[in-house]
């Protein structure tokens, strides 16, 4: 792996961003990279902890590659679907944030299930400063997890969200010193291995429950076994469009 260094334990997966360069910006490669860890974990369930290395979590997408994508790029939805991805995961995820999570950093930790930060963490979402917004993810989950007011703060009037901050409005579970941060996160998920493994996959199945693309993929489950379906999609193939 190019853009991340990937630890496999028994019963976790550590993935550090590291794009020093960049400020662990995340890129395709990076992107791509953490498909793979998902893949791997879709494959064998575990938990995972990701970080940033250097102390920056992430600085957002990468704004040279960003800034060349088109309309066709946006509704590849590339970063939203790799987040959802890692918020769909079997088991639970921890992130760890030290220094900046911006732009699609901030929704990559938004998308883990718990929060640590170190007194350095920022999080922002300065998309509307760069002429976008911020479209994978931000704009929902971060009212899910802080509250309209605290979300419309970040999004439409530009407010970064230091450590306290981050704690007073629940986005993180606690805030730590950057030397124990990683430490701690472990202690997070030794808690979560102790639980059962299957009931602990099927709680964070039914909490995420009212969340958009489980939502979906019921809806479509029973869509799909609906007669309506077969009628109208055999009515399609046998050429008897309306
Ligand atoms: N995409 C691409 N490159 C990035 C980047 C990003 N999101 N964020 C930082 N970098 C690069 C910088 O261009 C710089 O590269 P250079 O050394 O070749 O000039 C390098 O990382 C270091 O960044 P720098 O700005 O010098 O570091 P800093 O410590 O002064 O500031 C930040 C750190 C995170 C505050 C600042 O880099 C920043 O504002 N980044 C963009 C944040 C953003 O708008 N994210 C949303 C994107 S959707």
């Amino acid at each position: 792996m190019s853009t991340l260094h990937v630890e496999e334990l028994d019963d976790r997966v550590v993935v550090t961003l590291r794009r020093p360069e960049a400020r662990n910006a995340i890129n395709a490669a990076m992107i791509g990279e953490l498909h793979d860890v998902c893949a791997a974990l879709e494959e064998r369930p575990r938990l995972l902890l990701i970080t940033g290395d250097g102390g920056t979590f992430a600085a957002g997408a990468d704004i040279g590659e960003l800034r060349e994508r088109g309309r066709e790029q946006a509704l590849q939805g590339i970063n939203s679907r790799l987040f959802d991805r890692v918020a769909r995961l079997p088991l639970p995820t921890v992130a760890a944030v030290d220094g900046y999570a911006l732009g699609g950093g901030a929704e990559l930790a938004y998308a883990c299930d718990v929060r640590l930060a170190s007194p350095a963490a920022i999080f922002g979402n300065p998309e509307p400063g760069l002429g976008i917004l911020a479209a994978a993810g931000a704009c929902w989950r971060l009212r899910e997890l802080a509250g309209a007011s605290v979300a419309k703060q970040v999004l439409l009037a530009g407010r970064r969200l230091d450590a306290d901050d981050a704690l007073r409005f629940g986005l993180v579970a606690e805030v730590v010193p950057a030397g124990e941060l990683l430490k701690r996160a472990h202690a997070v998920l030794d808690r979560m291995a102790r639980s059962g493994a299957l009931a602990l996959r099927l709680t964070k199945l039914v909490a995420d429950g009212a969340g958009h693309p489980l939502t979906d993929d019921l809806a479509q489950a029973i869509l799909f076994e609906s007669e309506e379906k077969r009628v109208r999609m055999d009515a399609f193939l046998a050429g008897g469009r309306s």
